[in-house]
């Protein structure tokens, strides 16, 4: 039997969608049904230079396959260009139901040494875009009743790494963001979930590997196909997610993931109130069984990709 079509009559907006993750999210969408708008400002992963190549090639990509496509080059990180990339979708296909914020660069460096810059230009197209994006989007979503949003998210934030302040920074806000859309959107009909992804892309291959160690490790990470968390994105901008809405997923090769959100883990009492000292003395030895290591990603997924 034909599998059914999700998105069909759907208008989406993927960024990011010239390479990597987002290329595969624009296929599989088309292949549900959606009108898809490409947009990327086909950059390099440090998010230098721009080329109007891969929004393109995508877009000629899903044409020759029968979908329904168009090429959008414009920036996520500014504000006017990130309006003209929910225009597109409006001027060429007269709607918007889903917005996919995938775009994303990398500038990793230790704390002590990233410069402003680095850390500007990672929170410029993460999070700010991020946010550009959706709320040029929000208002057709609230005027119609319906509309969803997916956020690409990190365990880079959620749990860790070295070198990525401004990354895990921008990845966690991206978390805040959407569950602030989520709260004050439901109203509306309007969802708003993310997706930790693990894929092999340029991205991940511009991981150092030095020792074999590493690199043995790095061979393993290669079967973690972007295209395997494309069905996640196009079920979370279907219908049948319709009560879906404030979640974080991950995506890793065949395995599914549902991440806890923060709750208080243990609380203290102290009858008159805390000092310094009495902290010392009795909170803290009270709640360092709970306390969390210096975990990182790989630490807590410590399991090859399955
Ligand atoms: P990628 O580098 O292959 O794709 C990112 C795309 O975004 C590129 O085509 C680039 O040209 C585009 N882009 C960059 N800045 C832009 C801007 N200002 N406006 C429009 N487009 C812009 O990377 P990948 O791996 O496919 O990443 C996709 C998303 O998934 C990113 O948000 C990334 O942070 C996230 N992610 C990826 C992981 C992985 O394992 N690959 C892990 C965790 C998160």
């Amino acid at each position: 039997m034909a599998q059914a079509k999700m998105l069909e009559g759907k208008v989406v907006v993927v960024t990011g969608a010239g390479g990597g993750i987002g290329r595969d999210f624009a296929h599989a969408m088309a292949e549900h049904g959606a009108k898809v708008v490409v947009n990327d400002l086909g950059t390099s992963v440090a998010g230098e230079g721009k080329d109007v190549g891969p929004a393109q090639r995508v877009v000629d990509e899903i044409k020759a396959k029968g979908g329904t496509a168009v090429a959008s080059t414009d920036s996520v990180s500014d504000w006017e260009s990130a309006n003209r990339i929910i225009s597109c979708a409006l001027d060429v296909y007269g709607r918007i139901d889903g917005v996919v914020n995938n775009a994303g660069i990398l500038r990793d460096r230790f704390f002590f040494k990233m410069s402003v810059e680095e850390w500007k230009a990672v929170i410029d197209v993460h999070l700010n875009g991020s946010f550009f994006v959706s709320r040029a989007a929000v208002n057709y979503f609230r005027d119609q009743g319906s509309g969803a949003y997916v956020h690409m998210t990190s365990t880079s934030g959620l749990i860790g790494n070295f070198g990525q302040a401004n990354y895990a920074a921008a990845k966690l806000g991206i978390i805040g963001l959407s569950k602030s859309i989520a709260l004050d959107l439901a109203k509306y009909h309007v969802r708003s979930n993310c997706i930790a992804p693990f894929a092999w892309s340029r991205m991940i291959g511009t991981i150092p590997a030095d020792s074999d160690e590493q690199k043995a490790r790095l061979e393993k990470l290669k079967v973690m196909e972007t295209a395997k968390i494309a069905p996640m994105a196009v079920y979370l901008l279907s219908d049948a997610a319709k009560d879906v809405t404030g979640q974080i997923f991950g995506v890793r090769a065949n395995e599914l993931f549902l991440f806890s959100q923060n709750r208080p883990l243990r609380s203290v009492h102290r009858a008159g109130g805390w000092t310094p000292q009495a902290i010392a003395d009795q909170a803290i030895p009270a709640m360092r069984a709970h306390f969390y290591p210096l975990d990182r990603s790989q630490d807590v997924f410590s399991w090859d990709p399955i």
